[in-house]
């Protein structure tokens, strides 16, 4: 039975993954993710499996037998656009994500990315407790989460940039949601490629904490063989010799020698634990986040 991998107790306000069947710890679940974000469970089907719908109907019936589940909702990331459907229940007006006393907008009625990686949730813990004074850029910074998690803890400015203008819109009001007016002006937002923009980020320079947290391969934007390099060959002229830099790697077939090969001339601090919840039967395809110092 999938749902008695699903804990007992009642499943709290915090989001967090149920069940992360990418991970290969779980056999024939292989393609399968299953989210809770108060009052919603949402199932991100990875493949078109016979058993999809005998898994659906088995989540629908622990959903109704959960009071604190008022809807379920299925996304096929399999099929072109990621379509989701609510299977069970109905979603209430607005979704948000809630970690760390920290709350986040949600998209689970519209298709592709809801906005919210619970897997970063490490890389929001560290920053977090990281960022007080500090000037930070948070690059490929999607809906600013880890820029959230940086201005809580005391970040006296965060430049976000990524090109994506929606994923930024989303940030602005991601940092309206926890903030007072004043307190969001310390997060500014750049729309723009990385590729293109360099000149405003060394106006802007030095930063104390730099974030790279770039997709593993998105068209022509960014592929991690060739643009990352890129990056590191201009980074210096961001960096003071106190900076720290977070560098991630979501990239199943690179493993984190990708990254310490990348900054080889730098200090290794250290990998950050994987989020609660996201074990890997093979940690060398999971999420990394990597700290380096000059
Ligand atoms: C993995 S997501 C970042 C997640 C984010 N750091 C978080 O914790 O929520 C990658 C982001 O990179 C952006 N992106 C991809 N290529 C880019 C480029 N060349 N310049 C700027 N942003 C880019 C995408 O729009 C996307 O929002």
């Amino acid at each position: 039975m999938l749902t008695s991998l699903i804990p007992l107790t009642p499943l709290g306000t915090e989001s967090r993954r149920l069940l992360h069947g990418r991970g290969g710890n779980f056999e024939g679940l292989e393609h399968v993710a299953i989210d809770w974000f108060a009052p919603v469970i949402l199932v991100t089907l990875y493949g078109a499996k016979e058993s999809n719908a005998r898994l659906i109907a088995e989540l629908v019936e622990f959903s109704k037998s959960r009071p604190e589940v008022t809807a379920l909702v299925v996304q096929e990331r399999h099929l072109s656009k990621g379509p989701k459907e609510t299977v069970y229940g109905e979603l209430p007006p607005e979704t948000i994500a809630t970690e760390s006393g920290l709350n986040y907008h949600l998209s689970l009625d519209r298709n592709q990315n809801h906005g919210f990686f619970l897997d970063m949730k490490p890389g929001r813990d560290w920053i977090h407790a990281n960022a007080s004074g500090k000037r930070v850029l948070n690059l490929f910074s999607y809906t600013c989460s880890l820029s959230v998690a940086a201005i809580a803890g005391g970040a006296e400015s965060v430049v976000n940039l990524d090109m994506a203008s929606g994923a930024l819109t989303t940030g602005r009001k991601n940092h309206q949601l926890n903030f007072d007016p004043d307190t969001c002006q310390r997060a500014s937002y750049l729309s723009h490629d990385l590729f293109k923009s360099w000149g405003r980020l060394v106006r802007g320079a030095p930063y104390d904490i730099i974030i790279i947290d770039p997709p593993s391969n998105q068209g022509r934007s960014f592929k991690a063989e060739n643009h990352y390099p890129k990056i590191l060959r201009r980074l210096p002229e961001l960096l003071t010799a106190d900076s720290q830099i977070l560098a991630c790697l979501n990239a199943p077939h690179l493993d984190e020698s990708f990254l310490t090969d990348l900054f080889a001339d730098y200090q290794n601090q250290g990998r950050l634990p994987c989020a609660p919840g996201f074990e890997d039967h093979d940690p060398a395809a999971a999420l990394k986040c990597l700290l380096f110092t000059k």
